[in-house]
């Protein structure tokens, strides 16, 4: 036999028992969105590399070691999305969109890192994306973030998150503590880990993320940014937290929060859990202000947020997702197939679904077969069933009797298959 061609390393198939959970969690979250007024959009899986170069930032984890980059046919630098907001803003700008109007968005879909694979951690993954562009104001943000958090009881998993809140200030604030902070650490430059040397050089904020508890120490006694906040900056934190605090939206304030895309500035937050190990975080995202200016748009206010559909299909209940099929019909004999299949289709049409036993296999085995496929009831129609022009409903998942309905009135057939 010839060698078995397998799946590239992190990237999965998703298996028909599996795919009834996406589907609920897709059908839950647009919803959800559109009752917010969001609206979808949808761009390509590949982009031009310098798109994201430019707004995650050339010295971040994401652009210098995680993305699939290749070039095309005519040797034009292209790389496969590791995140959403670029491409959104980048066809926000070439369409239009932008341009002094507000707009809601959202988008879905696979996106590629070449991360190191583990539970949670895959190297294509699924995100839902939300941006909200045009409005400044600290209430967009709040509304993100109320957004999320009514989603997570719609999915039934608030008591399974913890919203996490910090603010980075204004780019200028940003700009000046960075300098501090790299004043600081060049004290411990020896100490320091082999990434946080890295960073000190390439992202010096991301040493504060920093997950090595070496590291906790000298990160415990560096400067913080709240110090440096300008009124501006602080204001507009205040009406986040305090917006917040009157939708009782809880959270934990984390001055170490810092995101590990450049574009952000004031509000980032984190939705995270502890039931998912080392990739606890659910959700996240935050404002980026200067990003559509600095992808060649008019200077814009803008913040959004990203979720990893994987993360959250682990949290989920065991109950949604299951098989919700109504009929399984088995048809005996060759004479029964094309009443059957007639039968079916009117059912069909009624709004019952239907899985037709097309094998030809003994009343045993399309029984068994029956049991098996999560129907409610069989439908059972033998020689002796089409003589008397009537059908056997049996039903698979309770304790009742089975009953033989004439195969004329479907308003009775239906009347029982649907009522569960
Ligand atoms: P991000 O934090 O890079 O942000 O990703 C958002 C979420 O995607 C993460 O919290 C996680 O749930 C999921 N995720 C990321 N990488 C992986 C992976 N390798 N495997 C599985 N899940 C993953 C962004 O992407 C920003 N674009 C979010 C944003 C939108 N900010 C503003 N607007």
């Amino acid at each position: 036999m010839l060698e078995k061609i397998q799946a590239v390393r992190g990237m999965n198939d998703f298996l028909p028992d599996e795919c009834p959970r996406w589907q609920y969690l897709e059908s839950v979250i647009k919803k959800h969105l559109a009752n917010y007024g969001y609206r979808e959009i949808r761009s390509p899986i590949v982009e031009k590399s310098a798109l994201f170069k430019r707004s995650v930032g050339a010295e971040t984890d994401i652009v210098a070691k995680e993305m699939y980059t290749f070039d095309d046919r005519n040797g034009d630098s292209l790389t496969l999305r590791p995140e959403g907001t670029a491409c959104c803003v980048r066809a926000g700008i070439e369409h239009g969109l932008f341009y002094n109007q507000i707009q809601r968005l959202w988008y879905m879909g696979a996106y590629f890192r070449h991360e190191r694979p583990q539970k949670g951690r895959y190297r294509q993954f699924h995100q839902v994306g939300v941006e909200a562009v045009g409005m400044a104001s600290a209430a967009v943000d709040v509304e993100m973030i109320a957004m999320t958090a009514s989603l997570w009881k719609a999915l039934r998993i608030s008591q399974d998150v913890t919203l996490e809140l910090n603010t980075l200030g204004s780019f200028a604030v940003r700009k000046k503590y960075r300098d501090d902070l790299v004043v600081y650490l060049k004290r411990f430059e020896d100490e320091l880990d082999d990434d946080s040397q890295r960073r000190l050089v390439t992202n010096p904020l991301r040493i504060l993320d920093s997950k090595n508890p070496a590291m906790r120490e000298i990160i415990d006694g560096a400067p913080k940014l709240v110090d440096f906040l300008d009124e501006e900056s602080k204001a507009h934190f205040d009406t986040v937290c305090s917006m917040l605090d009157e939708l009782k939206i809880s959270y934990v304030l984390n001055p170490t929060l810092v995101r590990g895309l450049d574009y952000y500035c004031h509000t980032v937050f984190e939705w995270v859990t502890e039931k998912l190990g080392a990739q606890g975080t659910i959700c996240a995202g935050g404002r980026y202000d200067g990003l559509i200016e600095q992808l060649g748009g008019k200077a814009t206010p803008a913040t959004g947020f990203a979720m990893g559909l994987e993360r959250i299909l682990e949290l989920l209940p065991s109950d949604i997702g299951k098989i919700n099929l109504d009929a399984y019909l088995l048809l005996l004999g060759d004479i029964t197939q094309t009443v059957g299949f007639k039968l079916a289709e009117q059912l069909r049409a009624k709004g019952v679904s239907v899985v037709t036993d097309c094998s030809g296999a003994s009343m045993k085995s399309q029984l068994k077969k029956a049991n098996v496929s999560g129907a409610r009831y069989a439908l059972i129609l033998g020689e002796q069933e089409l003589q008397n022009h009537q059908i056997m409903l049996k039903p698979l998942r309770e304790k009742a009797e089975q009953q033989e309905i004439c195969l004329d009135d479907l308003g009775a057939l239906v009347a029982n298959l649907k009522t569960a």
